[in-house]
């Protein structure tokens, strides 16, 4: 589910291809028409939907027109991927367990928007990003893994962001290859463990760098 760019949801088909994944991207849902991520996933031949919250009273409503979309399809995992809308707690319930977000930034510090520029506000050494479960706690829910980028003297949020976008790629794509092979639980308490045969924090030197569509 996707709202704008769509880079990660980029890396998380590419790594489906690249990686030789056992999953399937059945749809890329977004709620923005004009999402650039929504043409890319097109020219791949993927199924692509759009549910505009125009028209919809409360944002409960629009959640269950959402939810029906996407049970449409069937998904075994619900990959939030820059989708910029809070979800309502019905919605969060009835996927809990398989609804997954990337928040850019080492939760539980710096939830919400802007977190590049609290990050360098807060004169932090390290940030990062962080894919979780989803409950109703905005960007509180249970942590699957982390990847940490160091924050120099002179970033910008725009530098930093850049920085973290690298490690988001990198480490969507991990968490995607442990989800389809069976390698995440999910304790009742909300505890997760990880089979995994690489780390599930990682620290990515700042002179990683790739091209960013
Ligand atoms: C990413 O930084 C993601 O973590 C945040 O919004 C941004 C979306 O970027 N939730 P993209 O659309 O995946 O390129």
């Amino acid at each position: 589910m996707i709202s704008g760019r769509g880079s990660n949801m980029q890396a998380l088909v590419s790594a489906i291809a690249d990686r030789g994944l056992d999953a399937q991207v059945v749809a890329v849902v977004s709620d923005k028409s004009q999402a650039p991520g929504l043409l890319w996933a097109r020219s791949q031949g993927l199924e692509t939907r759009v549910l505009e919250s125009a028209g919809y009273v409360t944002r409960e409503e629009y959640d269950q027109a959402l939810a029906t979309l996407i049970e449409s399809f069937d998904p075994d995992y619900v990959l939030l991927a820059g989708f910029m809308r809070i979800l309502s707690d019905g919605f969060v319930q009835q996927f809990a367990g398989r609804l997954v977000n990337i928040h850019p930034s080492l939760l539980p510090a710096f939830p919400g928007l802007r977190t590049h520029e609290q990050a360098i506000a807060c004169g932090v050494q390290w940030h990062g990003c962080t894919v979780h479960f989803v409950t109703p706690v905005l960007d509180g829910g249970p942590i699957i893994a982390q990847a940490v980028v160091p924050v120099l003297a002179d970033d910008t949020s725009n530098s930093l962001a850049q920085r973290v976008l690298v490690a988001e790629h990198r480490l969507y794509a991990d968490v995607l290859g442990w989800l389809t092979a069976g390698r995440v639980h999910l304790s009742p308490e909300g505890r997760v463990t990880v089979e995994a045969d690489t780390l599930r924090a990682y620290v990515l030197p700042a002179g990683h760098a790739q091209s960013i569509q």
